[in-house]
């Protein structure tokens, strides 16, 4: 039987993010328990914001064709977004405005429809950045018709929650490891 395929990524372009951390602990789960997991660095799909005169004159940018071709290409995808005033950044909000425009290929549902989603956060706060996954759940249930695992799992205090081999010392570690077993499940 071949690898369930997990797209995992750090919607943050920081060099020290959490999230990055965050992803990259996912993306070790999702591989212990039997999965492929791909982390890509989404600098290497830099995109101008969206702007409807940008789509209309010059198209869709390529490297937003291109990454709407890696999400149909997954079976699952752990987004690790940070949250920014109780919302998604706005990276996360551009990336998605633009994979979701594309038509080729299968077009929005095979972006978003087929791969099964899981939510993630990582944040200084006490909250973990919990409010703004709602907002993401939001934007991919109702905006894109993507479905998304229940469980989530958010970080507080992550500045101070990982060790230097990059693991969780808190609660929030163990909830990882279940949450990258549900989604490769999900899609098993
Ligand atoms: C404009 C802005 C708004 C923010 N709003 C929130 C917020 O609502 N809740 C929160 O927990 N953290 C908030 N933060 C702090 C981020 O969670 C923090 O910078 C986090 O480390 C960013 O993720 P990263 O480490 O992956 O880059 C905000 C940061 C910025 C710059």
């Amino acid at each position: 039987m071949s690898q369930p395929r997990i797209l995992v990524l750090a919607a943050s372009l920081r060099g020290g993010s959490l999230n990055r951390r965050l992803a990259e602990l996912f993306a070790r789960r999702v591989t212990e328990q039997g999965g492929q997991a791909t982390l890509p660095d989404l600098r290497d799909y830099a995109m101008p914001l969206y702007d409807g005169d940008i789509e209309q004159n010059e198209g869709i940018p390529a490297t937003a064709k291109a990454l709407h071709q890696v999400f149909a290409g997954h079976q699952g995808i752990f987004i690790a977004s940070p949250e920014y005033n109780s919302a998604l950044s706005p990276l996360l909000v551009n990336i998605l405005s633009w994979v979701s425009r594309v038509k080729d290929n299968g077009g929005q549902g095979a972006a978003f429809g087929t791969p099964v989603y899981a939510l993630g956060s990582a944040s200084p706060g006490g909250f973990g950045g919990y409010r703004g996954l709602v907002a993401l759940r939001g934007v991919l249930e109702l905006g894109l018709g993507a479905r998304v695992l229940p469980q989530m799992v958010s970080v507080p205090a992550a500045h101070q929650a990982f060790d230097e081999a990059g693991e969780l010392t808190t609660p929030a570690g163990a909830m990882v490891g279940t949450l990258a077993g549900q989604l490769l499940k999900a899609v098993g």
